[in-house]
């Protein structure tokens, strides 16, 4: 997203004016634009897309923690738009090439990807069956246009109940797993950011699970760095960062 939005940066600063003069109220603002006509009006598709990203973290504040949609709105667009303004210098500075970027969407256990075509994987899966994504995210998924009845199937860790629910996770990450090897071009590595999760009182071994099946499957583990959560959810304490290489066959 920010690799995108650098290209567009004057642009994206030049909205942010427009559109607090458009939708903020005061005494003679009698436009009464709504934040959705505007977005909708930006012909950019990269400027669109930062503004819409903006308004959707908003509607999670909102829903989540109970903050004030347009309060929010304001304050992620800040926030964002300076990220993107560091983001900026230091590629400045440090004279960095940034790659090309091509957003698609996906299921991680059938990518869209051809075979042996990346050089690097990062990625984050659900981290056993911690977290309702479906439920979690049903405001921004129905704000993305998706109806949520029936999404589930898609979806990794929410199937099922119980033990069945843990079953499907672990099989529906051996494919991702596999996707991950199958797209990976030869001794290049996938970054997986994963942790165990507690569930029904008991710990579910997710780290191990990952690690293990990785290795059946080709991946050497090249480093596991654990990373401590702080304050972020109470029924996690640390996450792990597994560094996997793909092996060539001898
Ligand atoms: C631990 S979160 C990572 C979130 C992400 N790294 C971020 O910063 O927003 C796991 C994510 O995997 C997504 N997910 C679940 N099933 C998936 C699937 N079959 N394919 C791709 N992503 C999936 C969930 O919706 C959730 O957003």
């Amino acid at each position: 997203m920010k690799t995108e939005s650098i290209d567009v940066f004057p642009q994206i600063t030049e909205w942010e004016e427009e559109i607090t003069k458009g939708i903020r109220p005061s005494l003679f603002n009698l436009e009464g634009k709504t934040l959705d006509g505007m977005i909708n009006s930006i012909h950019e598709e990269r400027i669109r897309n930062f503004y819409k990203m903006a308004k959707l973290v908003a509607i999670s504040d909102n829903v989540r923690r109970g903050r004030e949609f347009s309060k929010a709105f304001f304050k992620n667009l800040e926030l964002m738009i300076s990220s993107v303004s560091d983001y900026t210098q230091i590629v400045d500075r440090l004279n960095l090439r940034l790659g090309w970027v091509d957003i698609k969407t996906g299921d991680s256990r059938a990518l869209p990807v051809e075979n042996k075509s990346i050089d690097g994987i990062v990625t984050s899966p659900p981290y056993s069956i911690a977290l309702d994504y479906v439920s979690n995210d049903a405001h921004a998924l129905r704000e993305l246009g998706y109806n949520i009845s029936g999404i589930r199937e898609g979806f990794i860790g929410v199937r099922g109940k119980g033990q069945t629910r843990v079953d499907l996770y672990n099989e529906d990450m051996k494919l991702s797993l596999q996707e991950m090897f199958r797209v990976l071009k030869p001794k290049k590595y996938a970054v997986i950011v994963i942790g165990n999760a507690t569930y029904l009182g008991q710990e579910v071994k997710t780290v191990e699970f990952t690690i293990d099946y990785a290795e059946k499957i080709g991946f050497k583990l090249v480093k596991n760095i654990d990373k401590i959560i702080f304050g972020l959810y109470n029924v996690m304490l640390k996450e792990n960062i597994l560094i996997f290489q793909k092996e060539v066959p001898k």
